[in-house]
């Protein structure tokens, strides 16, 4: 039995969704033969209450130069880095500050503080995503965060004053040592301010799609208070965010430095509902029968001729598509606006994507969106489609 990644207990097996390909592993042609797949399978830790995944593949496997995700791709995301980077300047620092951000992507947060000419500092193992920030001037290293680099850019630089990650944490195998790596470079007052998709989402939105291999953590409060606490950091703020499906902000900092704000104890006291391994059994059970009603409805569509396609080659699709065997038999293809997933094929179901344009010059019935936590701005730009008479489907409530 595999032992938890933040405090070694022995994990639970919760769940499974089965043998999957690599979320964002888009293909060429070439590359059918030689795809690779793990099972996925979700675990819990009655010690400390992470949910993680048994098993997962090496991270070069996802994080390498063909890493096909970029912040900026989202008007919406742009938009709410600026305000996060805003929001936290505000609170916590001032123009004498360092600010490191962990997985720091294209620089959508780095850029305010670039403009702001405060020193900053992004990391991001993803050569492609990382030229594409150092391209707008911001500084980065290519490199994955560990405890090591942390004692390295404490030695060059200084201690940080804030260390930020958004959508990151959760995809760090070794927690521990990240954890222990933010203890040290973190500065006396500093704060670490990190957001993820929130386990409380998952559970209430049905939205298993969050589960793939790159999130190798379902954080809830009350783990992420377990995890840190063993480095002497403490959860002194949250806030819920609507972005990526739903997610939470956690404010961390070095123990009795800061007020606890209250929305902290009142967030563990109502997380004690879910953060059980029977609550994980009980998604489990929903989602089979998601399974089943989905891809009912799909093969009933299907056999009355309707045409169906998907919009956004998500990395969550890849579950989705996976986990229900949904394949070009019922999908004829998939939009994306990103570059680099055009004209390839999506992982283990191998359905082509295509650019946005592909959608007005084919005729479609109906479209799975598989983005569905960028609804609203994708929505407020695609009125034609409902207008002549298509439509959306979705699989979260
Ligand atoms: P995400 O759910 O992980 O943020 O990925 C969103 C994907 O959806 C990404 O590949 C870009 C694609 N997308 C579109 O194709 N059209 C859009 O309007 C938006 C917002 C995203």
């Amino acid at each position: 039995m595999q032992k938890c990644q933040s405090c070694s207990h022995s994990l639970i097996k919760s769940f499974s969704l089965g043998k999957q390909p690599i979320a964002n592993g888009f293909l060429k042609k070439e590359d059918l033969k030689n795809e690779f797949f793990y099972k996925l399978d979700i675990g819990y830790c009655k010690s400390c209450t992470l949910v993680q995944l048994l098993e997962h593949p090496a991270p070069v496997k996802m994080f390498n130069e063909n890493y096909p995700f970029f912040s900026s791709q989202s008007s919406y995301m742009k938009k709410h880095f600026l305000a996060e980077a805003e929001e936290i300047y505000n609170k916590y620092l001032n123009q004498n500050s360092f600010v490191v951000e962990l997985g720091c992507n294209d620089g959508c947060f780095l850029q305010f503080f670039k403009d702001k000419k405060i020193t900053h500092l992004g990391i991001d193992p993803s050569s492609n995503v990382a030229n594409a920030a150092k391209q707008k001037k911001i500084n980065v290293i290519d490199a994955f965060f560990d405890s090591s680099l942390a004692s390295k850019i404490r030695e060059d630089h200084s201690t940080a004053n804030l260390i930020y990650a958004a959508n990151v944490m959760c995809h760090i195998a070794n927690i521990s040592d990240i954890a222990l790596g933010i203890s040290k470079l973190l500065a006396k007052e500093g704060v670490l301010v990190f957001e993820d998709p929130y386990l409380g989402d998952i559970l209430k939105l049905g939205s298993y799609d969050q589960i793939y291999d790159e999130h190798l953590y379902y954080f809830s409060a009350t783990s992420v208070e377990n995890i840190f606490k063993q480095f002497n950091l403490e959860l002194i703020d949250l806030k819920h965010l609507d972005v990526h499906g739903g997610s939470m902000r956690y404010t961390l900092a070095h123990k009795g430095q800061y007020p606890v704000n209250n929305c902290v104890h009142e967030t563990l006291e109502k997380e004690k509902k879910f953060t059980n391994n029977q609550s994980l059994k009980n998604f489990g059970d929903k989602i089979q029968r998601h399974r089943h009603e989905f891809i009912t409805v799909l093969k009933n569509l299907k056999s009355k001729g309707f045409k169906i396609a998907g919009y956004g080659a998500t990395s969550k699709s890849t579950t989705v598509l996976n986990y229900c065997g949904i394949d070009n038999s019922i999908l004829d293809f998939i939009t994306d606006t990103t570059p680099i997933k055009k004209n390839k094929l999506t992982p283990g179901t191998h359905i082509p994507i295509y650019g946005r344009e592909h959608l007005d010059s084919h005729t479609v019935d109906y479209v799975i969106l598989f983005a569905w936590n960028h609804k609203k701005e994708i929505f407020e730009k695609e009125t034609k489609f409902k207008k002549n008479g298509g439509h959306w489907i979705w699989h979260t409530q």
